[in-house]
């Protein structure tokens, strides 16, 4: 692993959309015109709103400053549920031109529809991202994100095409042919989430083919959680960028805050379509900036559907902006409240786990957690997988020794750890499923 953060080139000035250039004040006043204007338009055209507003006892001319964006209810999944499928629409389901579902696994999906316009505006904050991410236009960018109604697939081609590139939609899977098309096409950008990525590089190996000797040379990856010690590992295995997007179909999909490859310091939200705030997930308080709790966004420029104040469970913080001065910054996300695990006492991220995971030699970064419970207490069991080097039976035992070692020391917890051989875990094609819970439902 080498230890030195790797940099790319900021994009010249005079490409950038002209509201990433905008002084704070500008795009202060833009947001308050915008903010008033989603507020009536989901009063005026989506009945299920006006009842949350008038229930709550406020009305879109109780805005007249940003801070007033705080005396609204939130929405959250429960509403996307309470009017599923349409109920949320602000416009006649026939100016619909795509829909696009969550990708919760339990119970329905969670609909969202958008506009042509809307379509429009997502594949302009996708072409920022990969320009942020330093895509160019006539780049070949490979997309192995899905296609369907998760908005990775379709909604990373949009942007790509956006900005003026050659886009290879492979979707997610068929992880052979994924290095086919990489060794033969040779593109210069991979969108893909981090986890299959991983399995995209067992590939590279399995096949004895060099990644580093790939023609990538920009990695952007998103949807699910993923730490600054993966990233390392996936930009010195293939010697690229790998840089950070998020976004939530609830919101758009992806393009709602990336990184900037020239920075690498967490992700630039695009402040003139999503507005963001922080709360304390506990109290639904509006937090100072700089502190952590859960990020709310609301749409500014959404017509289909747009959506005020919606609570992400994505935990993070906001900070000033840097690469784009105007638009702050989230922290890379921690993780969701919903796969916060409290196992004996102590509040654990997954993401803790990869760290220290890829922090011990000998490791690969294919893991999931199991939780259990015995009588009372829950126990978590981190398997992960031995690196080839170290497939032995004996070394497996003294890792697991090591690991177990290092989780108590860095997190303070207990738990059991079981190396298991290179391949036992099963690897995902979109997103991975970390967290295996084995407790029985009460
Ligand atoms: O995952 C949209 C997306 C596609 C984002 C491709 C980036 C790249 P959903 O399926 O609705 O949409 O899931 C949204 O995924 O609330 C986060 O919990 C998680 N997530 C998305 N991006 C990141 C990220 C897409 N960069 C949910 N880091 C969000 C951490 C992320 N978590």
């Amino acid at each position: 692993m080498s230890g030195a953060r790797r940099l790319g080139p900021a994009p010249d000035p005079a490409t950038l959309d002209p509201m990433e250039c905008a002084s704070i004040d500008e795009l202060r006043a833009w947001q308050l015109d915008r903010l008033k204007s989603t507020l009536r338009r989901v009063w005026d055209n989506v009945p299920y709103y006006r009842a949350k507003f008038e229930a709550h006892g406020v009305h879109p001319d109780d805005l007249r400053s940003l801070d007033d964006l705080a005396k609204f209810p939130f929405t959250t999944k429960q509403d996307l549920r309470a009017t599923y499928p349409f109920g949320l629409f602000a416009v006649p389901r026939e100016d619909i031109v795509r829909i696009h579902a969550s990708s919760g696994t339990t119970g329905k999906p969670t609909i969202v529809g958008y506009t042509r316009r809307d379509i429009d505006i997502w594949s302009e904050v996708v072409a920022r991202s990969i320009r942020a991410s330093g895509g160019r236009p006539g780049m070949i960018v490979h997309v192995a994100y899905g296609y369907g109604l998760f908005t990775g697939g379709l909604g990373a081609h949009y942007g790509a095409e956006r900005l003026g590139c050659t886009v290879v939609p492979v979707s997610g899977g068929m992880t052979e042919r994924q290095v086919l098309l990489i060794e033969d096409l040779k593109p210069d950008i991979i969108m893909v989430t981090p986890s299959y990525m991983l399995a995209i590089l067992d590939e590279f190996h399995r096949r004895g083919k060099d990644p580093r000797a790939c023609s990538l040379s920009i990695g952007i990856f998103g949807a699910e959680p993923w730490t600054e010690a993966m990233r390392r590992e996936i930009e010195d295995s293939f010697d690229m960028h790998a840089v950070d997007i998020y976004g939530l179909s609830e919101i758009i999909g992806p393009g709602v805050a990336n990184e900037c490859v020239e920075t690498k310091d967490g992700l630039h939200v695009w402040e003139d379509h999503f507005y963001p705030e922080i709360i304390d997930p506990e109290t639904g308080k509006v937090l100072p900036e700089g502190s952590f709790g859960e990020l709310v966004l609301t749409t500014l420029t959404k017509e289909g559907m747009p959506v005020v104040r919606y609570r992400t469970r994505d935990l993070t913080r906001l900070l000033p902006g840097t690469a784009r001065p105007s638009m702050r910054r989230i922290e890379k996300i921690r993780g969701r409240s919903d796969d916060m695990l409290i196992v004996r006492g102590v509040n654990l991220f997954p993401s803790q786990i990869e760290e220290q995971i890829l922090a011990t030699d000998g490791l690969a970064p294919h893991y999931e957690l199991r939780v259990t419970r015995e009588g009372r207490l829950d126990t978590l069991t981190v398997r992960v997988e031995a690196a080839p080097k170290a497939a032995s039976h004996e070394a497996r035992r003294i890792l697991e020794e090591r690991l177990a070692h290092h989780i108590k020391s860095v997190i303070g917890l207990t738990c059991a750890v079981e190396v298991v051989e290179p391949g036992a875990i099963e690897r995902s094609t979109g997103k991975a499923k970390r967290i295996v819970d084995l407790r029985p439902k009460d």
